[in-house]
């Protein structure tokens, strides 16, 4: 049973001390990194945590045991399909600015000196490929502005793609900075309330959470969108959420990383077993991707990034068929980005994009919004869930 994790070679794990390349990696803080964790202080706690969760997703599987429900979605597939695939066009428009592919490198980290070169090797791959990148959440670098070069390094290494900026939506007064301090094109505001519902020392107060996002709006002046990290968005939230102004959804679904899961290893590892009994409980907890995608392009105009999930070309394909803009991906470019280098990531990178172009090609699609018209076939759980909430799933097939 892969959700009983090992207690002790969780410890062990966290213990070790690796040196990569001659750099220390997140396995191999330095000892004036462990000094500033002996602090208990809120920032030095964030800090930790930080690092705490990019161990537990290396070490542990996290994985939901849901599935994105990709799998009840099927092309139609063209014999004929009278296109170069050496001349498919991968270009989109994202968010108003030029992307070479629909594929996002999701938020992940920032905030602790070791995640610095994480950020470095993710930013440079994104250049490389030319894609948007996300950086993780900068609150603790805009109040303690000495961290603020683990997220710099993003916007110094990728000059020439969208980059996003991300914090919380309790976070009103420090969305300028965070924008600033990155130059970002987008500031992405990530809801957790699941994750923070398990976590041993998790903030379950989200009132006023909307009012907030409208502020966040208010204060800066790029694009503001919206990110759930694993657990989705409904059409309902979705359009709350347009009538305040944000201008798109990543609907960080389930099907992928289960942040219920990583805040269980963490709560084993405190001894607090009522918050990793909820863990498992709701380890799979939410709305899955594609399901999240239909509902929010359902019930708004909003532009979609389709997350959570993701582990190939042919799900970014059926993403854009039901209508995202763009698919984003996390947990399987974290270990390359920690143990690897660029190019290892740019290698991985180039294994989605490719099975897209192959999507693409036995569809007939020359360039991506091509493929939101395609005849799609839908079964299974999907087309259960679509009837239960009343959505035409035959609509959704036929690409209208
Ligand atoms: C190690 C790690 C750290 C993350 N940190 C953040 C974060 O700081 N802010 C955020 O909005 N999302 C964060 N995420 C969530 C991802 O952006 C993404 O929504 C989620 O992991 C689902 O994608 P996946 O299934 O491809 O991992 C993090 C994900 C991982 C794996």
């Amino acid at each position: 049973m892969i959700l009983e994790p090992d207690h002790n070679s969780y410890l062990y794990f966290v213990s070790i001390i690796t040196t990569v390349g001659g750099t220390a990696m997140v396995e191999g803080r330095s000892s004036d990194d462990s000094r500033a964790e002996d602090d208990s202080s809120e920032a030095s706690m964030t800090k930790r945590r930080k690092i705490e969760h990019i161990e537990i997703c290396l070490d542990e599987e996290v994985q939901c045991q849901r599935s994105t429900m990709f799998e009840d979605i099927e092309f139609v597939h063209n014999a004929l399909p009278e296109i170069d695939k050496d001349r498919i066009d991968l270009n989109i428009n994202f968010f108003g600015l030029r992307a070479a592919a629909p594929l996002v490198i999701a938020a992940m980290t920032g905030g602790h000196p070791s995640t610095k070169s994480i950020n470095q090797k993710l930013a440079s791959a994104a250049e490389e490929l030319g894609l948007p990148i996300g950086v993780g959440s900068q609150r603790a670098a805009v109040e303690d502005p000495s961290l603020a070069d683990t997220f710099t390094i993003v916007r110094e290494t990728a000059p020439s793609v969208p980059v996003i900026a991300n914090i919380g939506a309790t976070h009103v007064s420090v969305a300028p900075d965070a924008v600033s301090m990155i130059d970002a094109d987008i500031l992405a505001v990530h809801l957790n309330p699941l994750q923070e519902a398990i976590q041993p020392e998790g903030d379950c107060n989200s009132e006023g959470a909307l009012e907030s996002i409208a502020a966040i709006v208010d204060s800066v002046e790029i694009p503001v969108i919206i990110k759930e990290t694993g657990a989705g968005i409904s059409g309902e939230v979705a359009k709350s959420l347009e009538e305040v102004g944000v201008i798109g959804i990543d609907v960080g679904g389930v099907g992928g990383t289960s942040w219920a899961g990583v805040e269980y290893f963490r709560a084993q590892k405190e001894d607090d077993d009522l918050k990793a009994k909820l863990g498992l409980e709701f380890w799979d907890w939410g709305i899955p991707t594609a399901l999240s995608v239909v509902m929010v392009l359902d019930s708004t105009e909003l532009d979609v990034i389709a997350t959570g999930g993701i582990r190939n070309g042919l799900d970014i394909a059926k993403a854009l068929a039901l209508g995202a803009t763009a698919a984003g991906i996390a947990h399987p470019l974290l270990r390359q980005a920690v143990h690897g280098s660029s190019l290892d990531l740019v290698v991985e990178l180039e294994r989605f994009l490719e099975g897209l172009r192959v999507a693409m090609y036995l569809t007939g699609s020359q360039k991506v919004e091509e493929l939101s018209s395609k005849q799609l076939i839908l079964s299974g759980k999907l087309v259960e869930s679509l009837r239960s909430l009343g959505i035409d799933h035959q609509k959704v097939a036929s690409g209208i």
